[in-house]
């Protein structure tokens, strides 16, 4: 398979998950709703065009999708839906749900397409954090792949290959180190990415008719011999709603002042007490409260006294 045919499959970034999340009014711009549903939706995140930095990038303009109950934020995109289920400002990371990709077999010669799950991001403020995801692949005798480009790098290729005989040669909480399931991890500046599958093992079919790949965070995936049986069992079982992967975010066209030089126009460190500070997985900068401040740096008077400082919300790690 041409490794360059895989990107043809881009389609904008993916899905949600639950996370406790303490709200405070002042994290949103003055008059603007400061969540969506069970999610806050901090500055200069915000529901609408006016309620968003949206001279900074249009994708911190978020849509609360009532059609749910509660409601839930997705990215606007126009041909994906992709839930946000968290954002924290004090990390910079947003945690969003992505579809699986997978392949199956109905026969040892005849396979469903491949669901070519993939994104361009080059012109949103988001990265897969290649500290907190991981590519995993879940299948017995298959190479999966996850292509790309990295910002001025170029084309990127990895993966890794996992095979088992039988069900019954891997076990339930093994490491995904290969057998029945595997994992790479993935680099920093991936601005574009498509995971696909690159073998034609039809020998497994009739135990495993289903290979599987995800990028999603460190610590949610967990094997279980399960996961190999059944026609899309490990969607149905685990995945329903995605899985969740975190992504960078950033001010990206721009960078910190230089001491002494002049702010950029559209600085977004507004706030009193706050400082800017540059990102390593990519070009641009993040705002942060100085010490003894808490709040959100992104709006003027945002960061306040040491009271409130317990504000930021909590990132659930797994
Ligand atoms: C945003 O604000 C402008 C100017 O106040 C107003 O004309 C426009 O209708 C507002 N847009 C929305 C979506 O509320
Ligand atoms: C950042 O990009 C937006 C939209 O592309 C633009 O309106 C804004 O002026 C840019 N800001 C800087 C500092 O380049
Ligand atoms: C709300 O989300 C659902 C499911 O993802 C989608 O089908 C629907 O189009 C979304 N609503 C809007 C207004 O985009
Ligand atoms: C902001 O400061 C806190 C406390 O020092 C630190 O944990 C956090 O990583 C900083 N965030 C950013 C975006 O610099
Ligand atoms: C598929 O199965 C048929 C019948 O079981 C067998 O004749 C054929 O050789 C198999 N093909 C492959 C590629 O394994
Ligand atoms: C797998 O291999 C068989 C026989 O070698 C072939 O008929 C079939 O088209 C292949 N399937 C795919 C998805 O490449
Ligand atoms: C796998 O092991 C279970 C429990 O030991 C057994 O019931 C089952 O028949 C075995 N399956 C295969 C395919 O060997
Ligand atoms: C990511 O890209 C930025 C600029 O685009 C570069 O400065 C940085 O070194 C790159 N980081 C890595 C790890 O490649």
């Amino acid at each position: 398979m041409a490794h360059a045919q895989l990107l043809v499959f881009l389609v904008p970034m993916a899905f949600f998950l639950k996370l406790a999340t303490p709200v405070d009014g002042a994290m949103a711009m003055p008059g603007c709703p400061d969540k969506c549903g069970d999610v806050a939706i901090p500055y200069p995140f915000g529901i609408g065009e006016n309620c968003s930095a949206i001279n900074l990038n249009s994708y911190f303009n978020l849509m609360c999708n009532g059609t749910f109950h509660p409601p839930r934020p997705q990215i606007r995109e126009p041909e994906a839906h992709i839930e946000v289920t968290g954002i924290s400002l004090e990390r910079g990371e947003m945690r969003v749900l992505s579809p699986v990709n997978h392949i199956c077999f109905t026969s040892n010669t005849t396979s469903t397409k491949s669901s070519g799950v993939g994104y361009d991001l080059s012109k949103t403020p988001f990265l897969p954090s290649p500290s907190r995801n991981r590519f995993t692949v879940i299948g017995c005798n298959t190479l999966g792949l996850i292509t790309g480009y990295r910002g001025a790098s170029g084309q990127y290729v990895t993966g890794c290959y996992s095979y088992c005989e039988g069900i019954n040669s891997t076990s339930d909480g093994a490491p995904c180190a290969g057998m029945g399931c595997c994992e790479a991890s993935i680099p920093a500046n991936l601005t574009a990415f498509a995971v696909t599958f690159d073998l034609n093992h039809s020998k497994v079919w009739t135990f495993n008719p289903c290979f599987y790949s995800v990028v999603s965070e460190v610590g949610w995936y967990n094997f279980k011999k399960q996961d190999l049986v059944g026609h899309l069992g490990f969607i149905k079982d685990r995945a329903q709603n995605g899985v969740p992967i975190v992504a960078d975010w950033a001010i990206r066209n721009g960078s910190c002042p230089e001491k002494g030089e002049k702010e950029p126009s559209s600085y977004a460190c507004v706030s009193a007490n706050s400082y800017c500070t540059a990102v390593i997985n990519s070009p641009g900068y993040l705002c942060n409260c100085s010490e003894g401040y808490g709040g959100n740096p992104y709006l003027s008077d945002g960061c306040q006294g040491s009271a409130i400082t317990q504000i930021y919300l909590n990132f659930v790690t797994y």
